[in-house]
């Protein structure tokens, strides 16, 4: 079975939590900026997953519903000692989002997270990972999340 179609027990995974910020890297550095999801959240999130790439649809606050890629875990490449639950919104914002609520539904698991030799490996790992996110839009049973009632309650 492909890394893409791997299915796990643990999902789909529901997750919703406030915008805190990160290690500050994210956005400009590696052209992906993540909303770091708040403590709770994190604890939320399920111990029989593992850490790694998941993607599935994510909104902010009332906004709509849009493909997202997150990564779950300690950061492996900068050698982060706190788990973090990131998402990255495939969407153009116009403002950072701190303290902002978001709703998300990771859908399928893509790969664990790994170490890479370089900044530019790690960047073309997470530009097939958003792919990945976007060709969700393109599947038919799998974008009826985007309508999944967890995203209409607030
Ligand atoms: C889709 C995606 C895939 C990622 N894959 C990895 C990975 O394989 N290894 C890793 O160390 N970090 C990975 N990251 C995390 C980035 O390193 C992280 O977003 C970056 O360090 C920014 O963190 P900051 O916002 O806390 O500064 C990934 C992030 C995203 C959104």
């Amino acid at each position: 079975m492909s890394a893409s179609t791997k299915t796990l027990s643990a999902l789909p995974i529901f997750l919703r939590g406030k915008v805190v910020r990160g290690y500050g890297r994210g956005g400009r550095e590696l052209n992906c900026p993540t909303a770091n999801l708040d403590e709770t959240a994190v604890n939320s999130f399920p111990s029989d997953a593992p850490t790694g790439v998941y993607i599935g649809f994510a909104k902010v606050n009332n906004d709509k519903v849009y493909p997202m890629a997150m990564s779950v875990g300690y950061n492996v490449h900068f050698g982060n000692d706190n788990k973090t639950v990131e998402i990255h919104i495939l969407h153009e914002f116009e403002n950072d989002f701190y303290d902002e609520i978001i709703t998300a539904i990771a859908i399928k698991y893509l790969r664990p997270m790994k170490q890479f030799n370089s900044k530019e490996e790690l960047i073309e790992a997470i530009e097939e990972d958003k792919k990945a996110a976007r060709n969700l839009f393109n599947d038919t049973e799998l974008s009826k999340w985007t309508q999944h009632s967890y995203f209409s309650k607030l």
